[in-house]
Formats: C-alpha cells, sequence, structure tokens
C-alpha cells in the first residue's frame, strides 16, 4: 500500500498517547553487512531520526520513549560503550536546535551519574532549552532499567515517608507512580520490540501492565516509517479491556 493511503487509513483509527520502542538488531545489521557494530548503531541513530521526525511532521502521537541504553549494556565491550555514549552525545548536540524549532520535549529517564560528562551537560541544556515544548515528548531512556527505576521509587518514598509522616496505608498506585523516572508520562498504551526478540529486557515494568505488544523480526536500522504505520494498524485491530470484561 502507498505511504499515503496507509498514513490515511492509521488516522482514521484511535491513535496511541504514548509508543515505546526497544530499538533491537543494530549489532546483526551490521553483521550481515561486514560491518562493526558501531556502524549498526550509527545506522540505528539515524533510523531513530528519521522515525521522530516523522511522528512529529505527521502529529501522530504525543509521547514517544526510545530504549537507547539499558543498565545491563556496561558489559559490551569497552569501545562500543564509548562509541555509544559518543554517538548519543553527537547525535543530542547535532539536533539541538531542530528540537528547538519542531517543539520536541526531550526528558532523558535513566541514571545519569555514570555517563560521560559531556553527554551529561548536553542532555542538561537540552531538557532546559525544550522543557515548555509540547508537540512530542521524546523520552530517551538511557542507562536505564525496569527494576532500578522501581527501586529508586522506593528508596525516593521511603526518605520522603519519614520527612512527611507518610504511613504504608497511605501509598497507593498513584502516588508511587509519581516517585518513578516516568512519572509525568502517561501509562505507555503501546510497545513496539524491533529485531525478533520476544522479551522486554528489564524496559519499563511497571509502566508496561496493560501496555499492546508487538515484535517485529525488522532489524532496528531497517525500521522505517511503513513500518511505524503497520505497527501502529495492528494497535488498531486491539480490543483493549484492561483487565475488565467488555460489555
Ligand atoms: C540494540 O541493538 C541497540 C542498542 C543497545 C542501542 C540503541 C541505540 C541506538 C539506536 C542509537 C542511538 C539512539 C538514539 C535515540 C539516537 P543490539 O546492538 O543489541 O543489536 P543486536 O541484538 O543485533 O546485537
Amino acid at each position: 500500500m502507498a505511504l499515503d493511503a496507509l498514513l490515511e487509513e492509521v488516522r482514521n483509527g484511535d491513535l496511541p498517547t504514548h509508543v515505546g520502542i526497544i530499538m533491537d538488531g543494530n549489532g546483526r545489521w551490521a553483521k550481515a553487512r561486514g560491518l562493526s557494530r558501531l556502524e549498526g548503531h550509527r545506522q540505528g541513530a539515524l533510523t531513530a531520526e528519521r522515525i521522530v521526525r516523522f511522528v512529529v511532521k505527521e502529529r501522530l502521537f504525543p509521547y514517544l520513549t526510545l530504549f537507547a541504553f539499558s543498565t545491563e549494556n556496561w558489559a559490551r565491550p569497552r569501545h562500543e560503550v564509548d562509541g555509544l555514549f559518543a554517538l548519543l552525545e553527537s547525535f543530542l548536540r547535532e539536533k539541538t536546535e531542530e528540537f528547538i524549532d519542531s517543539g520536541i520535549r526531550l526528558l532523558v529517564v535513566g541514571d545519569h551519574r555514570p555517563l560521560p560528562e559531556g553527554l551529561r551537560a548536553v542532555i542538561e541544556e537540552i531538557e532546559k532549552k525544550t522543557a515548555n515544548n509540547e508537540t512530542l515528548t521524546l523520552a530517551i531512556a538511557l542507562n536505564f532499567g525496569g527494576r532500578w527505576a522501581i527501586l529508586r521509587a522506593a528508596k525516593d518514598l521511603l526518605r520522603a515517608a519519614r520527612s512527611i509522616a507518610l504511613g504504608p496505608e497511605e501509598v497507593g498506585e498513584e502516588l508511587f507512580r509519581a516517585y518513578l523516572p516516568t512519572g509525568s508520562l502517561p501509562d505507555m498504551d503501546f510497545l513496539i520490540r524491533t529485531g525478533g526478540r520476544l522479551r522486554i529486557s528489564n524496559f519499563l515494568l511497571w509502566e508496561l501492565a496493560y501496555t499492546e505488544l508487538y515484535f517485529t523480526d525488522t532489524l532496528w536500522p531497517d525500521f522505517d516509517e511503513e513500518a511505524l504505520l503497520y505497527a501502529l494498524k495492528d494497535f488498531q485491530r486491539r480490543e483493549r479491556s484492561f483487565g475488565k470484561v467488555k460489555g
């Protein structure tokens, strides 16, 4: 189907508010072409850029969360980790003006502390400069782990409970959720994972409770506008019951 017709079809259905993507398959894409893994990540960054531009241009949904680096990814070879951080830093530096002009609010969720100084600085700068943008909130999960996030929320809540005399019975889902690094984002409606693996890999854990999941064999560097629209069409076929029986 031509892209325009597909877009029209997708526009006629219900669109999600918050979409997440686990961008997997950069390494395999590179290996199949005799390239270095870093070359795969470079291509992956171009795909991320393309998808973000498309979502903004077509106003497909207002929240997008990309899983860029997990707390487990430190176990990769040092030069791959360094290369990924360098890639992210130059990506963010290059895109600062475009983010500001196109209405993107950048939010980086994850433990910033162990990240290289230059990367932390550019994150802080863009987060500040784009804080009032509203077209798309782009959350990049960086040095992020679902378990880390829940544990951090529990620790912060315990600390707060001490100072404001909060009892265990007063801690409900809504309050706990506010302490998560994603506390300012709405629930995730739809999660796409590329690269053929059928798992969550310690991405958002609390937030995925009722999320529709979509897995595709397409490797992330090959994912494009058409692939996103097909995924959204699939989302539109789902019946979301949130655990209830529909009448
Ligand atoms: C998984 O592929 C991908 C990553 C660990 C990194 C994702 C990073 C990017 C796409 C680049 C920059 C991101 C942004 C937001 C600009 P893999 O290496 O695990 O692939 P494999 O499973 O084929 O080895």
